[in-house]
């Protein structure tokens, strides 16, 4: 199907969704979950033993820890899980949605602008998984059609080999002599998460700042894991990128920091359950299981009672960051859309295939 009959179809999809006004839908409220794993195991089981879910990403192993830590706590269970690019799932999902096709059955992505959308259009299953009320209200719907289910943060990534011992901390730190030619960035106007980056970067240092940026000559590159494999490369080619995320332990040579007065990008990805979802259960299953407080340990959790990573505050204490910013940034289509070409203007157009093809 062409892209222009799809957006047509999902227009429609959309009008006729909100033919009736969606507040007399009468959707049920949703109570907390009250089953434990393993009764949502078997209920889980019941349905197939299949859970389908669409994750935003950019490399097509990025979820195969998350598969195999699901199978083996549930046997029986396959996790079915696909990585693409968020703002390509959300296009096919408007597909799925205006020809009633559901068959996917959880998404987790990082366009948040979509999930009130399809909340109206009800396209979304109210639901609340347990701990519900330790999920901090910053993160989540108050029907229980979406919830953030971890932080994902931008920070400093370098090659500890290759910087001299000096970590980058500020962004200043890029315009140093050792860092021309040794960047590597994702485009802006390919990722908004990396956009709202450098609109924050900006504010901060101002157009100079860009300005010098570009006088380093970084390469510049399709996806958020890209600059991490090339950053790993043991040839020293490339030394350093503040487009990736790497969690905060990542393994040698690689290591992180996180700008201490510079600005950083944070945000919850967010999950939801379709309406018309083949295997409802399976889908509360997992999402119960990310929600756990074991699975949200070691990172910056969306949870009030899972410490923070030894030696940093909750990313809600952070300063530096603020992870409901996010979302605001990207239901403002116009303003993005701008920004993207603003910097398109200076970069040129994103170059590549899907950054999930590229090999790298
Ligand atoms: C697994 O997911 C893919 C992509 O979403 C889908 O095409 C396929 O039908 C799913 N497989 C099963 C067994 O549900
Ligand atoms: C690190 O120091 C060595 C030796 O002084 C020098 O050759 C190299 O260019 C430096 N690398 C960077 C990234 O500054
Ligand atoms: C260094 O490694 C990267 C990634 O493996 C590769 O793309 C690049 O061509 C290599 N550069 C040199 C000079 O060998
Ligand atoms: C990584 O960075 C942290 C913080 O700057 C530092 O404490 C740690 O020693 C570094 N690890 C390596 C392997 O360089």
């Amino acid at each position: 199907m062409s892209l222009v009959r799809s957006l047509v179809l999902s227009a429609v999809a959309a009008s006729s969704a909100l033919a009736y006004s969606p507040q007399f839908a009468f959707a049920p409220p949703a109570e907390v979950e009250t089953r434990t794993l393993d009764e949502l195991h078997q209920a889980a089981l019941k349905e197939g033993g299949v859970v389908t879910v669409w994750h935003g990403g950019d490399e097509p192993a990025q979820q195969d820890d998350t598969k195999t830590a699901f199978e083996a706590r549930f046997p029986g269970m396959t996790l079915n899980i696909t990585v693409d690019l968020s703002k390509y799932h959300d296009i096919n999902l408007d597909e799925q949605l205006a020809k009633k096709d559901v068959y996917v059955d959880s998404i987790i992505l990082q366009t948040l602008h979509d999930y009130p959308r399809w909340k109206e259009e009800g396209a979304l299953l109210n639901y609340k998984p347990a701990g519900w009320d330790q999920i901090h209200d910053e993160y989540k719907d108050q029907d229980g059609a979406y919830t953030g289910v971890y932080i994902i943060s931008w920070s400093n990534v370098f090659n500890t080999k290759y910087i001299n011992g000096t970590n980058p901390v500020e962004y200043s730190d890029y315009l140093k002599p050792e860092f021309k030619d040794k960047l590597v960035l994702t485009y802006p106007n390919d990722d908004d998460a990396v956009l709202f980056q450098f609109q924050l970067i900006l504010n901060q240092y101002g157009l100079s700042w860009f300005e010098s940026l570009l006088a380093q000559n970084p390469r510049w590159v399709r996806g958020t894991a890209t600059p991490v494999t090339l950053v790993a490369s043991s040839n020293g080619t490339y030394s350093a990128t503040f487009t990736s995320s790497v969690g905060f332990a990542p393994s040698d040579p690689l290591n992180v920091t996180f700008p201490t007065t510079g600005p950083f990008v944070t945000w919850p990805q967010t999950a939801a359950i379709l309406a018309d979802a083949p295997h409802p259960e399976s889908a509360k299953l997992f999402h119960n299981w990310l929600l756990t407080t074991e699975h949200q340990t070691g990172k910056w959790s969306v949870r009030k009672d899972v410490d923070a990573p030894t030696g940093f505050n909750q990313v809600l204490d952070t300063p530096g960051t603020d992870p409901t910013k996010f979302s605001r940034f990207m239901a403002d289509r116009a303003a993005v859309e701008r920004l993207r070409f603003f910097f398109e203007n200076k970069i040129g157009s994103a170059q590549g295939l899907t950054p999930l093809g590229d090999n790298l």
